[in-house]
């Protein structure tokens, strides 16, 4: 046997077993005539003791191992004299009495250790090397655990788990496509699937009535710490059933993972908040409900004191911090420059002291009387010793600064708890979103999210208006999943492609397969998806998806360990029939 037992699971009641184990050298210490090596593996850290006056060959030998040798040892587990108790293996030690050095290592470019002295972007490079590290193989390990429950979750409630093409065409989630050139067909591009949507919604023309795929999805967009180009979908599809039932499976899910990978229990319903009362109340379709803290409008109580800046603008809001009225005036600016970050655009911030003395000191006390703060305070039903700030501008572009400002204060007052979660279902989206630029409609969700029954009349009307059966589950800010009940009927579905301007013509040869399949009974069907990465991040407490992905690219779409993307040879072009003419190389 190559080895008996792992490194991670010897105990003192295996003391006195002969026991060989096989693993990477962590660590050497050399102590007079004894030497210490810790031996590695998946499971853990074993102490390996060579002792000069026992066998002073293997005690030679083991003062040559460098970091990260791989060795096979033979000997018996003992009792440690000096036990060291933050370690599962702790209690005992080898006595080696055999060992071979299976192969040797060159000196890692930085420690293998949870607390590494390796950059980013060193790590990256060696990414093998990284994986190593417990912290980030635990995140995998838990990656595993999550997809396994998941799968073991769907599949009692009977859903099958088919796996979709991935070279294909253009699909609706509107991001960028990336794309690959056919040989066979010269000129001709694939792209790869922004999600499997139009497949999972074929399987249900199919009557697979319960669908699932742990899958990957690929969107050229522009990255964040929560996106990746390539990232992977919980992706599921139900037919005959209606808004309420896709939230009841999909909130079990989400129970399910977090009682059998987190050993926490959600025994309440979750909380359902309209799109509406997100955006007015949080200032995002992606509310962190572990604390209050929510946006107060203010446009009324403002305007006509002849505050220019108030004056001015449609919309006027703020938070109120509690017990925040001691910042200090560095602290004050330091968050003005923070919203006044170019990615979070406000001209400027409005403070309001409200002081112990149940006195008001503000930013604006040259347009505000006492008795004006005092009005605006009780709006926000603000204590002494309360801070309110406030942001004014467009609505939507303040509403969201506020947030950020929300989210802000919510950190720096430690109400951001990793160890909380706090998830809800927000509902009722809008069906499309008014693009201002191109002054024309988007679908919010994409083009086959059906809409509320009851909103059908606005459609020509007031389609700003339409509300849709679409639903996004959200966890402490982190948008989780989303999805909708679809169209399945092709006069409706019409409708919202001429709405999104698409011309008979482009649905067709967009989508003419999936309207093709709709004249051949398609059931009524909904679903949703949720993002592997971000849930595994959210279970985690990680700060980026990458930390859980066992190969990810870094912000600019690089595999920096593989060095791709990267140019390919003539004779490859050639026979993809290519020619390349860049029309501006990047610096
Ligand atoms: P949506 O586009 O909302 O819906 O995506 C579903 C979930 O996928 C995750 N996600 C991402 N994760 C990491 N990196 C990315 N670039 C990225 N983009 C999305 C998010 C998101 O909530 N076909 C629909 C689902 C449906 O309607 O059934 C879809 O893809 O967690």
């Amino acid at each position: 046997m190559f080895r008996t037992n792992n490194c991670g699971e010897l105990r003192f009641t295996n003391v006195g077993k002969n026991i060989t184990l096989a693993g990477w050298v962590q660590r050497t210490r050399k102590m007079g005539g004894m030497t210490f090596v810790d031996i590695r593996d998946r499971y853990g850290i074993t102490q390996l003791v060579f002792n000069q006056d026992v066998n002073a060959g293997l005690f030679e030998m083991a003062n040559t191992l460098g970091r990260e040798y791989v060795i096979q040892v033979t000997g018996e587990v003992a009792e440690r004299s000096n036990k060291n108790a933050n370690m599962e293996t702790g209690d005992i030690e080898i006595l080696v009495s055999e060992m071979n050095i299976l192969n040797e290592s060159k000196t890692p470019p930085f420690t293998i250790e949870d607390n590494t002295d390796g950059g980013d972007d060193i790590r990256m490079k060696y990414r093998y090397l990284d994986l190593r590290r417990t912290s980030v193989r635990q995140n995998l390990e838990l990656r595993h655990r999550m997809a396994f429950e998941t799968r073991r979750y769907l599949d009692q409630l009977n859903f099958m788990e088919v796996e979709t093409p991935v070279l294909i065409g253009s699909t609706p989630e509107g991001a960028r496509d990336f794309v690959v050139p056919s040989r066979m067909n010269p000129g001709e591009f694939y792209a790869l699937p922004q999600s499997p949507q139009l497949f999972k919604q074929l399987l249900m023309v199919s009557g697979f009535d319960r669908y699932f795929q742990i899958v990957k999805c690929f969107r050229d967009e522009d990255l964040r710490a929560d996106r990746q180009p390539e990232f992977t979908q919980i992706d599921c599809e139900m037919s005959f059933v209606d808004q309420e039932d896709v939230l009841q499976i999909f909130e079990g899910m989400t129970k399910h993972l977090f009682k059998f990978v987190k050993n926490i229990s959600f025994e309440d319903t979750f909380p359902r908040m309209t799109w509406h009362d997100a955006m007015k109340y949080y200032g995002s379709d992606k509310p962190d409900i572990r604390f209050e803290m929510k946006l107060v409008e203010l446009k009324e109580e403002v305007s006509g004191h002849n505050f220019v800046v108030f004056d001015s603008v449609p919309y006027v809001g703020g938070i109120c911090a509690t017990g925040c009225s001691i910042y200090t005036r560095k602290q004050l600016d330091e968050l003005t420059d923070f919203v006044k970050r170019p990615q979070i655009g406000a001209k400027g911030m409005v403070y309001i002291r409200c002081e112990a003395d149940g006195t008001y000191k503000s930013s604006v006390d040259k347009f505000y009387s006492s008795d004006d703060l005092k009005v605006i305070a009780a709006k926000f039903n603000a204590q002494p010793g309360d801070l309110i700030l406030m942001l004014s501008g467009d609505k939507r572009k303040t509403q969201k600064a506020l947030c950020e400002l929300r989210l802000e204060m919510g950190a720096r007052m430690g109400l951001r708890d990793k160890d909380v979660f706090a998830p809800l279902w927000v509902i009722d989206f809008p069906l499309f979103e008014y693009d201002e630029e191109l002054q024309r409609y988007f679908a919010m969700h994409h083009p086959f999210t059906s809409p509320k029954l009851e909103d059908v009349p606005l459609l020509d009307t007031n389609p700003g208006e339409v509300r849709a059966n679409a639903y996004d589950m959200v966890v402490n800010g982190v948008e989780l999943g989303g999805g909708s009940i679809r169209i399945h009927n092709s006069e409706l579905q019409n409708r919202m492609f001429k709405l999104l301007g698409f011309t008979e013509e482009k649905a067709q040869a967009q989508f003419g397969f999936l309207m093709s399949a709709f004249q051949y009974g398609a059931p009524p069907h909904g679903g949703l998806a949720f993002g592997l990465d971000r849930f595994v991040s959210l279970f985690a407490g990680l700060d980026s998806i990458r930390d859980c992905i066992a190969f990810p690219k870094n912000n600019s779409g690089r595999d920096v360990m593989i060095d791709a993307p990267s140019v390919i040879d003539q004779t490859q072009l050639d026979e993809l029939n290519l020619v390349i003419d860049i029309k501006e190389k990047k610096a």
